[in-house]
C-alpha cells in the first residue's frame, strides 16, 4: 500500500481496540488504561495466536534439519528476516540481525565494535537524553580500550544542542550513539541532520529506535544508518527478540559478538570459519517464534498504516497536554516542538511514586521513576517523573479517566 493512501486512513478504534484482548481486562476492579506503552507495548490476538500456532504446529529447530518441520520452520523464519527488511527498507535481508532486543543490539556493536575500532584516546559520542541501554555498553568500551565518553547536552525543552554536537565530533570521534526518540521526553531527534553531520567526517552513527518504531516511519537508507536497533516487545510483537540491523559493509568488517552452533561454516581445534552474514552474529538456537512474532506484529501495523497511527497519536498528545497544563502544580519535562505520544511530567509537592499507586487503584497504568535515564533526572533537577505514554489504541476518553484520576490522587495527596 502506498504511503499516501496509507495517510488518508483514519484509525478504525473500536475495530483496533477489539483485537487486543487485554483491553478489556479490568485491574482493580477498574476498565484497565494501560499508558506504559513506552516500556511494553500491549499484543494483537493475531501474534498471540502466531506464537500458540508455532507451538501446537511449527515447533522444530531451524537451519539444522532434513525433516519438514525443520525445513518449514527455517523458511517461516527468514521470511520474518525480509518482511523486518521491508519494513525498514534495508537494502538486504541478511543486514537484519536478530537480537534478544534494543539492549543485546547496542551491546553487539559495543562490543564489535569496540574490539575492532577503538583504541587509547578515541572518542565516543551519546547524548544526555540516552536509556541506560544506549549508555552503559559504551561507557564499558570506553573503559576497556581507553576511550572518552563525549554527551551531547540538552536544552530545558529537552532538545539536543546541535552547535554542541558540531563541537564535539572531531577526528578522535570514532562512532555516535544515538536515541531517534526520547523514552522519557517524547522528543524526536532531528536524526537526518544529526547522521549527516557525522557522515561528513566518515563517522558511523548507531540509531537506537527502541521508542522511534512503534510511533514512525523508518527507513534505514533514507537516514543513511550505518546501524539501527529496536526490539519487538515495543512494537506490538514478543518479549525476548530484537533487531539490529547493519550496513553490510560495517557488519562484514565486524568480529562475532557470541560465537557458538550457527555461527560457522567449518570448526576444527585448530581454527573455526564464521559463517556469513546474517549468521555469523545469530549464535545458538534463536527465538524462532519471537522471529515470527515480531513479523505478524509489523504486518498487522502496516495493515492500519503508520502515517494514521502518527496522526492520530499527533491528536492524542496534544488534548492530553493541553489539558495536562491546566491542572495545577503539573510541570511537563519535554516540551520539544517535534514529540511522540510520550508525555513525562512531575506534581508540586509531590513524588511520582505516590501518584502512580494511586492511579494503579483506578485501574490506570503509567509509570514513575527515573525511565532508566538517571542522567537525564540529574539535568534536570528531580529523582523522577510520571509518565504517561500512548498508543494506537488508546482514547480521549481514556486520558479524561487518567485526568480525573490524576486530580482526585493530588487531592488525595495534598
Ligand atoms: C530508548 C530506549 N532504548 C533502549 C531500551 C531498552 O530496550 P530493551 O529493554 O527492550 O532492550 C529502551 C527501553 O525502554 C528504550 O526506551
Amino acid at each position: 500500500m502506498s504511503q499516501s493512501a496509507n495517510h488518508r486512513k483514519s484509525i478504525a478504534i473500536e475495530k483496533i481496540r477489539a483485537d487486543f484482548p487485554i483491553l478489556s481486562k479490568k485491574v482493580n476492579g477498574k476498565p484497565l488504561v494501560y499508558f506504559d506503552n513506552a516500556s511494553t507495548a500491549q499484543k494483537p490476538k493475531l501474534v498471540i495466536d502466531a506464537i500458540t500456532n508455532y507451538y501446537e504446529n511449527q515447533n522444530a529447530n531451524i537451519h539444522r534439519g532434513v525433516h519438514t518441520l525443520s525445513q518449514e520452520i527455517t523458511i517461516a523464519y527468514e521470511n520474518a528476516r525480509v518482511t523486518v527488511q521491508k519494513h525498514l527498507n534495508a537494502a538486504h535481508p541478511h543486514e537484519i540481525i536478530f537480537t534478544k532486543g534494543t539492549t543485546e543490539s547496542i551491546n553487539l556493536i559495543a562490543s564489535s565494535f569496540g574490539k575492532k575500532f577503538i583504541s587509547k584516546g578515541d572518542e565516543i559520542i551519546v547524548s544526555e537524553m540516552e536509556h541506560h541501554s544506549n549508555i552503559l555498553p559504551w561507557q564499558q568500551v570506553c573503559e576497556e580500550r581507553g576511550a572518552l565518553l563525549k554527551v551531547i547536552p540538552i536544552n530545558d525543552a529537552g532538545e539536543l544542542i546541535i552547535s554542541d554536537y558540531k563541537r564535539l565530533l572531531n577526528s578522535k570521534t570514532k562512532i555516535v550513539a544515538i536515541t531517534h526518540l526520547s523514552n522519557t521526553l517524547g522528543t524526536i531527534n532531528p536524526i537526518e541532520e544529526i547522521i549527516a553531520l557525522a557522515h561528513a567526517q566518515n563517522i558511523p552513527v548507531l540509531v537506537d529506535g527502541a521508542q522511534a518504531v512503534p510511533h514512525i516511519r523508518v527507513d534505514v537508507q533514507k537516514l543513511f544508518a550505518d546501524f539501527y536497533v529496536f526490539s519487538g516487545h515495543k512494537l506490538f510483537g514478543p518479549t525476548g527478540v530484537g533487531i539490529l540491523y547493519g550496513k553490510e559493509k560495517w557488519l562484514n568488517e565486524l568480529p562475532p559478538y557470541q560465537v557458538g552452533g550457527g555461527t560457522i561454516k567449518t570448526v576444527t581445534f585448530e581454527k573455526t570459519d564464521f559463517a556469513d552474514l546474517p549468521l555469523k552474529f545469530e549464535a545458538g538456537t534463536p527465538h524462532i517464534e519471537g522471529g515470527i512474532g515480531l513479523a505478524v506484529a509489523i504486518d498487522y501495523i502496516n495493515t492500519i498504516g503508520l502515517d494514521a497511527i502518527a496522526e492520530y497519536e499527533h491528536e492524542l498528545l496534544v488534548y492530553a497536554t493541553e489539558k495536562l497544563e491546566t491542572i495545577e502544580g503539573v510541570k511537563i519535562i519535554g516540551t520539544s516542538k517535534n514529540k511522540a505520544s510520550v508525555i513525562s511530567f512531575i506534581v508540586d509537592g509531590l513524588h511520582p511514586f505516590d501518584i502512580g499507586t494511586i492511579l494503579d487503584q483506578l485501574g490506570i497504568a503509567v509509570r514513575t521513576g527515573h525511565h532508566c535515564t538517571q542522567p537525564l533526572m540529574q539535568r534536570f533537577g528531580i529523582p523522577g517523573t510520571i509518565r504517561a505514554s500512548f498508543a494506537f489504541y488508546n482514547t480521549k476518553e481514556e486520558i479524561d479517566i487518567f485526568l480525573s484520576g490524576l486530580e482526585k490522587a493530588i487531592k488525595m495527596l495534598k
